[in-house]
């Protein structure tokens, strides 16, 4: 392809910023152990400079990041020169699982094989540091990572500290030199408690303490750390996967494989992964690729994907290299797990049993093998810790089918004052009040029977057997129900028709017949299975039999003060908090009226606890001056004799209650026919003497 100058110039401008921004980034990952970004995104960046110094040979300047494979040697290490190069391994480009038959074709091809199938050895990509350990007549003489491919630091004395590796391999004793390639890696459960224990030594304000990002940084930093002894508690592991220079006594009969050299290795006491197996042929990597991939989360420890290699020796020599990458190997990665997006906005959703979420909405991004446009900030502490802001630059995780999440914020690319985020007062879908109870996490929606996001489990909990029963009505038809818009609140059941039922998917006529007779049965019920069925929080089936044989009437439940809930067997604060908080809301009580307007009803009782009390059921009104007691506390003696005081006369009046200057109750009463007694005629009735 002709390319003119100016694109030429464009390039090289592009290459520059890419160069710098690579510069910094491998210093922070290398050096400080303190990456700023995914390395996917490192990845991606790196990928793109490449292909320009591909297209310009112009640009590829000798200290350009790609130019040098690792990171450079700290300065405070004794620099190592490997005998044998420690090479990197070529990624290949295709993440889907295809990418291994990619591979093979090209391995058969270099082979001139034809159709005939690879033997090779499959193994996991470990996501650690790579080190060579030499040992010299079977003792260990020296560690050293890899650097730059040439040189590397010497890091034996951490190393010596991991007790995976053996300080001395007897097998080996009679060689002058064996090298033994491997990943210094730490495991996840090991890496939690690290941290736990950092984050215990900041609280405790010890200084310069730090949690780490990730297993593969707390590794790199132990075996980096410049004091041994702090190194020693690092919780390091081991997994050997190669083998550098080789010196071996004359008698040893040297493998031939590579499989045989692990094997070896194993034997001798090195730790080799159980997974490492033999595949034969392209179809055993691509078994591989996937059977791994279905197991990866699972494992104790991180990878970043698997590695063919070609089985035999003979083979791989004959391969060779390109540049400083073998023929004979591949890394196949899986789909990245973390990616960096923008928040574009926070949303709130209402779940279906009206738990409130904070959803950070992002900019779309590919991560984990899907594009990702939503993650969950689960709610208000956790959006509060990671302080996730609109317009952030952050951190989205998805492993595996787990949800995706927003791991931290880059706070260094906050553009301007943004907010801090808050949850709402109110439901965002129904505007009831939404609240957070004391010890919990959770914000919810207090509009249970009104709000639509809980419709669905509003109406299944109202209709299931132990509740208000509705036979036939279960998930499907609930679905449907609301689906097409036929119910938007639980009244809407008791104005379902005939026609518009028929008209529904699978319901046919005798259905829609069968459902209509379920609800006009539903209609007869108990105080306790309605209260039950409202789906009031905390209110289970006991609590609501309780409620129910506690007040007796729904309406003297619906007025009752959080103080009068209280006195109900078994309610606590909590629930009565919760209760009170349902009746308050304007829908909830709107929702229970057209119930009731609608046929369902219940023999409603006596409150249970003024049955068999001397003025239980009657209702009294007082009138005029008594000769002892004011009105308060007439009042008190009544209610205390399970009567209840009304406030004018009616037919359901039971007594009048009349002192001195009684006026037009009085007359009122008389022309009803209605008893009249005194304070002296009262408490006889209320000592039991009436
Ligand atoms: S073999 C010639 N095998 O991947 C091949 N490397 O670029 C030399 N790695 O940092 C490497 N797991 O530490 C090999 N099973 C494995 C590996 C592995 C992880 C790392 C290695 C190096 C990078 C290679």
């Amino acid at each position: 392809m002709n390319s003119s100058p100016s694109d030429l110039a464009q390039a090289s401008e592009r290459a520059h910023a890419l160069r710098q921004q690579l510069h910094h980034h491998a210093h922070r990952y290398y050096v400080l152990d303190a990456p700023e970004i995914p390395d996917a995104t490192y990845d991606q960046m790196f990928a793109e400079l490449q292909a320009l110094e591909q297209r310009f040979a112009s640009l590829r300047v000798p200290d350009s990041p790609t130019q040098r494979v690792g990171g450079p040697p700290l300065s405070e290490f004794a620099s190592v020169r490997h005998a044998v190069p420690m090479l990197s391994i070529r990624t290949e480009t295709d993440t889907t699982a295809e990418g291994a038959l990619a591979f093979d074709a090209r391995v058969r091809r270099e082979l001139g094989w034809g159709e005939a199938p690879v033997e090779y050895v499959a193994e996991l990509k470990f996501d650690g540091l790579a080190i060579n350990l030499r040992y010299e007549a079977g003792t260990l003489v020296q560690a050293a990572t890899r650097g730059d491919g040439e040189l590397g630091e010497d890091v034996t004395q951490n190393i010596r500290t991991i007790g995976q590796i053996p300080l001395r391999i007897e097998g080996a004793c009679s060689w002058p030199v064996l090298e033994v390639r491997g990943e210094v890696y730490i495991r996840r459960d090991d890496f939690e408690a690290l941290n736990e224990r950092q984050r215990l030594k900041i609280a405790q304000g010890a200084r310069g303490e730090k949690t780490f990002v990730n297993p593969r940084n707390a590794a790199a930093g132990a075996v980096r750390q410049l004091d041994p002894a702090i190194a020693a508690q690092r919780p390091l592991s081991f997994f050997a996967y190669g083998i550098g220079a080789v010196q071996a006594s004359a008698q040893a009969h040297l493998p031939q494989t590579h499989l045989q050299w692990l094997e070896l290795l194993r034997s001798w006491g090195l730790p080799v992964a159980e997974q490492t197996r033999l595949a034969l042929g392209a179809q055993e990597l691509l078994a591989f690729y996937r059977q791994i991939g279905t197991q990866r989360d699972a494992l104790p420890f991180d990878i970043d994907g698997v590695v063919y290699k070609v089985n035999r020796l003979d083979l791989q020599q004959q391969l060779g290299f390109v540049t400083r990458e073998p023929r004979w190997a591949v890394a196949h990665k899986y789909p990245a797990q973390e990616q960096l997006t923008e928040v574009l906005g926070i949303d709130v959703q209402v779940g279906r049993t009206g738990k409130l979420t904070p959803v950070a909405k992002l900019a779309p991004v590919f991560v984990g093998g899907v594009t990702v446009t939503n993650a969950t900030l689960h709610n208000e502490d956790e959006a509060r810790r990671k302080d996730v802001r609109v317009g952030d630059t952050v951190v989205v995780r998805r492993a595996g089918d787990v949800i995706p999440e927003v791991v931290s914020v880059l706070i260094d690319r906050r553009k301007s004052a943004s907010a801090v985020f808050s949850m709402p007062i109110h439901c965002p879908v129904c505007g009831s009040l939404a609240e957070r109870e004391e010890g919990e996490t959770d914000h919810r929606c207090t509009g249970g029977l009104f709000c639509p996001a809980q419709r669905k489990q509003a109406l299944l909990h109202y209709a299931q057997r132990r509740a208000v029963e509705i036979e036939g009505l279960g998930d499907k038809l609930v679905d449907q129900l609301v689906d097409a818009g036929l119910i938007r609140h639980l009244p809407d059941l008791y104005r379902l028709g005939l026609s518009a039922l028929a008209g529904l998917d699978r319901m046919g006529e005798k259905s829609a017949c069968n459902l209509l007779a379920a609800l006009e049965k539903s209609k007869q019920t108990t105080l306790a299975r309605f209260i039950y069925g409202l789906g009031i929080r905390h209110v289970g089936e006991a609590t609501a039999k309780e409620l129910a044989r506690h007040f007796g009437r729904l309406d003297d439940l619906m007025q009752a003060s959080s103080e009068q809930l209280l006195e109900v067997a078994d309610v606590g604060p909590v629930v009565a908090r919760s209760i009170h908080t349902f009746f308050a809301q304007p829908h909830n009580r709107e929702v229970v009226e057209q119930l009731r307007a609608l046929g369902v009803h219940w023999p409603e009782g006596q409150p249970a606890a003024t049955l068999g009390l001397p003025l239980s059921g009657k209702t009294l009104v007082i009138t005029g001056i008594l000769p002892s007691l004011d009105r308060e506390q007439a009042k008190s003696c009544i209610e205390a004799a399970g009567g209840k005081v009304a406030g004018s006369v009616s037919r359901k009046t039971d007594y009048l209650l009349a002192g001195a200057e009684a006026g037009s109750k009085l007359s009122r009463a008389l022309e009803l026919g209605i008893p009249v007694i005194d304070e002296a005629r009262l408490m006889e009735m209320i000592n039991g003497r009436a």
